[in-house]
């Protein structure tokens, strides 16, 4: 089967993933199979374009993009399209949604997500928001249709957090976890503990990209938070409303508070807990004085880290990106080849093949 592929929002993430289709192309079908042709892309800012009987060239529209243009610019590139005329017109097998993230309303995504689910099409997202605020019904309606909801990209990127507690560690009761889920914020905790003032990490955060000009979501606790309440209604089959988690940010840490910590012997991280105890689940982000000693406490910078507490091996530990172009392209790429996997009714890889 070759896999009809519509990419919605083609920023960063969109990207990154169409960069690792086309060097990645050759080596998908040798090792796994997998074979694919990107039937439609549409992104609000860039242009959209529906290729029917044929494919996207992606090679060719990332030289556009890379000389400064836009879908748009791709010859036979449609003006008409919009989002839910790309699902309507071009009819993929797996709709890949990467429009941003909206933790209030989780909109439009999750009309994406619902329109291509109830006719029949995969989805793969990266986009936080269906999958903090709708991820149950965005299942249900995927296992009635007889395709999978899949959103491995929004929790630490690429670094396969989900599928590993739902795959791998499939068969060990996790009571909870605990983790570094934000980037930007660890990355100016780090940037302080060196000495720093909170402004002057954040500006640096800025110029390298890891931080937006308003960083509110990051800063604030938000984005780890909307990240806790994906991962703990994935495991720990429980649902939280956002706005009701205990949270907070960063802001409020001075100099002086490293300082202290540091003397103790102790360094701040910003955690997303999640915990059960006497049948309740409780999930909180805060920052934390975290022992040396914890695996966590060594994760500096942007990386993002997960502690697992599984009943069968104590504490397992999944350290590495948390965000970025390629980084989240690559968790798209791992669940299409889930969602390939499944369908042929075979494991990714078998000996002797
Ligand atoms: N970048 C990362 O490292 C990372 C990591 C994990 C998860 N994510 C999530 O992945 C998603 C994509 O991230 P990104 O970094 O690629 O964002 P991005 O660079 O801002 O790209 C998103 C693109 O989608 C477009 N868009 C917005 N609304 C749309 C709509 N209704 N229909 C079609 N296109 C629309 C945007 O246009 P406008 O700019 O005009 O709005 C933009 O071009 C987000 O939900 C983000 O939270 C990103």
């Amino acid at each position: 089967m070759i896999w009809k592929l519509a990419l919605l929002g083609f920023g960063n993430v969109g990207q990154g993933l169409a960069r690792l289709l086309v060097e990645k192309r050759k080596e998908l079908k040798r090792k796994y199979g997998f074979e694919y042709k990107v039937v439609g892309i549409y992104d609000i800012k860039m242009g959209g374009i529906c290729i029917k009987d044929g494919e996207v060239d992606l090679e060719k529209l990332l030289k556009i993009i890379d000389g400064g243009g836009m879908i748009a610019d791709y010859p036979g590139a449609s003006k008409d399209l919009n989002a839910l005329g790309l699902i309507e017109m071009c009819q993929p097998d797996i709709l890949i949604e990467m429009t941003f993230t909206d933790f209030e309303t989780g909109q439009p995504a999750v009309t994406h997500c619902r329109q291509a689910l109830a006719n029949g099409i995969h989805v793969v997202t990266s986009n936080k928001g269906p999958a903090a605020l709708a991820k149950k019904e965005l299942w249900k309606l995927a296992s009635e249709n007889g395709v999978q909801f899949r959103f491995e990209g929004t929790v630490m990127s690429g670094t396969p957090a989900i599928n590993l507690a739902t795959g791998c560690l499939a068969g060990a009761k996790i009571s909870g976890f605990r983790g570094i889920l934000n980037g930007t914020t660890n990355f100016i905790l780090t940037k302080m503990e060196g000495g720093m003032t909170y402004d002057a990490a954040l500006a640096e955060a800025q110029k390298l990209g890891y931080a937006e000009a308003d960083p509110t979501g990051d800063v604030e606790g938000w984005d780890a938070l909307g990240k806790g309440v994906i991962l703990a209604s994935t495991l720990m089959d429980t649902e939280f409303r956002i706005k009701e988690v205990p949270r907070k940010g960063i802001t409020q840490l001075k100099p002086a508070d490293i300082e202290q910590t540091k003397k103790e012997g102790k360094r701040w991280k910003l955690l997303v807990e999640c915990r059960e105890k006497d049948g309740k689940v409780a999930l909180k982000v805060e920052p934390v004085k975290v022992d040396l000693t914890d695996p966590l406490a060594s994760v500096g910078g942007a990386t993002n880290a997960l502690t697992f507490d599984t009943d069968v091996l104590g504490p397992v530990t999944i350290i590495g990106a948390g965000a970025g172009r390629k980084e989240t392209g690559f968790s798209i790429l791992i669940d299409l080849l889930w969602i390939h996997s499944i369908a042929r009714g075979k494991p990714l890889l078998e000996v002797g093949e």
